[in-house]
């Protein structure tokens, strides 16, 4: 299918590995010049390099923390006008929620909630004022569904939704959409990341783990990064300009609910 956004330009935060990543690529493919961010300056340039390999199109490299101010401001220097943003970050770490201190729960919403809203507040008025936007927040199934020891992941992202389903409102007219994309179980290095650790302390394997975990998704299986980045890059596309402040899951069916 053309996406009909080839020649567009888009704000990939948080791309350098796993879903970003996917979404950059497949923004790609459709001919979207990209910018690319992590805070790691090689693995950023080595997947920067692989995209431009494999789709021709311009990729643009800033190494920032896209939570900071300052890495903002880089990010939004390489290209002031994009057509498209994704807003994507890390994670807060796994942890019980007595364990979180005042400036841990402010990092998580600094993390998961205000920078997305901050990088909207940058762009929405552009995007607006040239009727088309396309803006995709990369939050959790910890949004619908609470995860043990990611409280504060929920929390911050169920904020963000809130937030922006107003927002989206007001500029759907000027076909500028906004909508959420709730990823499940994922196979990239955050994932593996968890399941190392919950494999050492059940003393089970990590691919036993990996294995019971992907039993209890009805797809039997965990997504992979290609596929994700495929529905992000179609919510980007001229075919979804009626899809908006929505919060769209990709689960493999693990969560139970019939609407
Ligand atoms: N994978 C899943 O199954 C799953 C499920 C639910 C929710 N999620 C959420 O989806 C998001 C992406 O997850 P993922 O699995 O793709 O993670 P990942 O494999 O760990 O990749 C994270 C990417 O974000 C970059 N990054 C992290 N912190 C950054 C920062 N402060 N500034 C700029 N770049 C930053 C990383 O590069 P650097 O480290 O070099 O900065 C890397 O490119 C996370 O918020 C995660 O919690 C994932």
């Amino acid at each position: 299918m053309d996406l009909g956004i080839k020649g567009r330009k888009a704000i990939v935060c948080a791309s350098s590995r796993g879903l970003g990543k996917g979404c950059a690529i497949a923004l790609g493919q459709a001919g979207v010049s990209l910018v690319l961010n992590g805070r790691d300056r090689s693995t950023l340039e080595a997947t920067a390099e692989e995209i431009r390999h494999a789709t021709g199109v311009t990729v643009t490299p800033i190494a920032a923390d896209i939570s900071t101010p300052e890495g903002q401001a880089t990010v939004l220097a390489a290209c002031p006008d994009p057509d498209i943003l994704i807003n994507n970050n890390g994670g807060p770490p796994l942890r019980d929620f007595r364990q979180l201190e005042r400036a841990a729960m402010l990092d998580g919403v600094t993390m998961n909630m205000v920078t997305p809203i901050e990088l909207i507040q940058r762009v929405i008025d552009r995007m607006s004022a040239q009727r088309f936007g396309r803006i995709v927040n990369i939050t959790s199934i910890s949004v619908k569904m609470p995860v043990a020891g990611l409280d504060l992941s929920s929390g911050a992202r169920a904020g963000l939704t809130a937030f922006v389903a107003g927002i989206a409102r007001t500029v759907a007219d000027r076909n500028v959409t906004i909508n959420n994309l709730l990823p499940g179980y994922f196979d990239t290095d955050r994932l593996r990341g968890s399941l190392r650790v919950a494999a050492q302390n059940s003393s089970s394997s990590e691919e036993a783990v990996a294995a019971q975990r992907a039993a209890l998704v009805p797809a039997k299986r965990f997504g992979s990064a290609a596929e994700f980045g495929q529905t992000c890059a179609f919510l980007c596309s001229v075919h979804a300009g009626y899809i908006t402040g929505q919060s769209i899951l990709m689960d493999g069916g693990l969560y139970p609910s019939t609407f």
